[in-house]
């Protein structure tokens, strides 16, 4: 069974107290936050961003799955931890090498949250295999991060079922995550890829019954 992690990037700010209940009626599994920096991305979320974390942790129990797509990995870190996350995924393409990546997977973990490592779409699975007896995640990008509603580029799926293989092969226990671009008439090919956390942004937040898309998603 896949879970279900809904990103609120494109949610307007009237709409966001009734866009949480709902969600959470809608029983999605996380909230996805898109942390963008304006530098290793061209938009700027994060002071709506941790807005919408702080309604979240007021409001809701269920746990928040923060995506930060910015260049100063430690600085946004330190920020998102303020919101008590789940966990925290940043880009192997912001950081300078492996012995950086390491750090920040020891400094994230030593805060009590989990760590995910997130992959661009032109980015080689080879670039985490050696992390991924460190982390708890993989982000698989299925679009260039920068915006939500974009299409879905089907040449990464190929790259999600590679991954899966490793992670089977070697006997890791880690997730899948599959991000941008995924909608309910595309999810099943992200599943069979081997992915088991879906996140979906509009394709859940600008449709008119949350609770449908998300129980026809996993199912
Ligand atoms: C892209 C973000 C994604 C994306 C999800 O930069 O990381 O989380 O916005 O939204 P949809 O599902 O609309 O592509
Ligand atoms: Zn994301």
């Amino acid at each position: 069974m896949v879970e279900i992690s809904t990103s609120v990037l494109t949610v307007e700010r009237e709409k966001i107290m009734q866009t949480i209940y709902d969600l959470e009626v809608a029983k999605t599994d996380y909230f996805h936050i898109d942390v963008m920096d304006g530098k290793f991305v061209t938009a700027f979320t994060s002071n709506i961003m941790e807005e919408y974390s702080g309604y979240m942790k007021s409001v809701s129990t269920l746990p928040l799955d923060v995506h930060l797509m910015v260049e100063d990995v430690r600085k946004y870190v330190d920020i998102y931890l303020n919101y008590e996350p789940n966990i925290i995924t940043f880009h192997i393409e912001a950081v300078k090498d492996e012995e950086e990546a390491i750090e920040l997977i020891d400094y994230i973990k030593s805060n009590n949250c989990k760590v995910g490592i997130a992959l661009n779409p032109a980015t080689d699975i080879k670039k985490v295999l050696d992390l991924l007896d460190k982390v708890h995640m993989v982000l698989v990008m299925t679009v260039v991060p920068g915006e939500g509603g974009q299409p879905l580029m089907e040449d990464t799926l190929s790259k999600i079922s590679e991954l899966k293989k490793y992670i089977d092969e070697n006997n890791l226990d880690i997730d899948i995550e599959a991000d941008g671009g995924i909608k309910l008439d595309n999810v099943q090919s992200v599943k069979d890829a081997g992915a088991n956390i879906i996140v979906s942004g509009t394709g859940i937040v600008k449709q008119d019954d949350f609770g449908s898309v998300i129980a026809a998603m996993k199912d």
